[in-house]
């Protein structure tokens, strides 16, 4: 494997921009969130707070109508956009101007998401984030991945990789395919894991932060939208990439102590993010 550049605090200083104390909402970003599907809301009030709680100004949803109330009573400061159907998104549709998207949590694979998918990335050429099942569509529709945006930022955990990218053999397999992957498609890949690794084309970031805790539902989609904030708060996607992962794995080395390994649950990231900013 190439030799990786670690991230520590020292790099992230270089790449954190400090809140100026004359900025208003607008200036702080307005991210969209693409997701949800019945019984899986939750991967979108975890996403949408951890948005929010990661500094972008506004914050709009777009789920299936079924979490509309589920959303608004949740998370009182988001807005929420509904799909016509009940239980799926079907037809990606909003009518403002977000400075970044990201789509997937909780989204599901019905046929008619997929479609709704497929048409929005032939139309969208927006700051993207794209995870979980959104990733899933992709892998099953390959010719796909070319309407991606450059530096559109995919993280996928060890299953979504494999189906994306294929089996590996070796560990330097694994990097050598991903690598490739990047190179080819003109995308970031944040390679979920312990630890997790960033990649960009040639370059392989090393994150320092995180432990087991992380293990449990919902982190995934917590650092969803702590990516997707950055992104809307005009950081490069590379720096929103790095500095996402970075304080998603300081939250729970700050929460270690209070919650031990097996409290600390997806809502604790949410409610540290705050502390691993200070
Ligand atoms: N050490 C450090 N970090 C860890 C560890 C560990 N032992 N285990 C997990 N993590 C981190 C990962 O690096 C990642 O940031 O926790 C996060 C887990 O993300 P996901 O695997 O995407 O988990 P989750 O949010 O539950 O996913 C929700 O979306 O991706 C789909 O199949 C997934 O249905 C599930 C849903
Ligand atoms: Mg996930």
């Amino acid at each position: 494997m190439k030799s990786s550049i670690p991230i520590d605090k020292a790099a992230i200083l270089k790449r954190y921009k400090p809140i100026d104390a004359h900025t208003h909402k607008g200036i702080q970003g307005h991210a969209l969130l693409v997701g949800g599907s019945y019984g899986k809301i939750g991967a979108m009030t975890l996403s949408s707070k951890a948005c929010l709680k990661t500094g972008c100004g506004l914050v709009t949803v777009f789920i299936p109508r079924c979490g509309y109330e589920i959303l608004q009573t949740a998370n009182p400061e988001v807005m929420v956009l509904t799909d016509v159907q009940e239980k799926y998104i079907s037809n990606i549709e909003f009518n403002f101007m977000p400075n970044a998207i990201g789509i997937g949590p909780g989204i599901g694979q019905e046929l008619e998401t997929q479609n709704a998918l497929h048409e929005f990335l032939t139309n969208d050429k927006r700051l993207l984030v794209i995870d979980a099942d959104a990733l899933n569509i992709l892998s099953q529709n390959a010719a796909w991945i070319s309407l991606l945006p450059d530096k559109t930022i995919l993280t996928p955990h060890p299953k979504e990789l494999e189906r994306l990218i294929g089996k590996w053999n070796s560990n330097t397999e694994k990097f050598e395919k991903t690598v490739a992957f990047s190179k080819l498609h003109h995308v970031i890949i944040v390679m979920k894991g312990a630890p997790t690794f960033i990649i960009d084309g040639e370059t392989i970031y090393e994150n320092s932060t995180g432990n087991a805790a992380l293990a449990t539902a919902g982190t995934g989609d917590v650092l969803t939208g702590m990516i997707t904030s950055l992104l809307a708060q005009s950081y490069e996607p590379i720096d929103a990439a790095i500095l996402g992962v970075y304080l998603h794995g300081l939250t729970a080395d700050i929460a270690l102590h209070k919650t031990g390994y097996q409290s600390f649950i997806a809502s604790d990231v949410i409610s540290n993010i705050g502390k691993a900013f200070l």
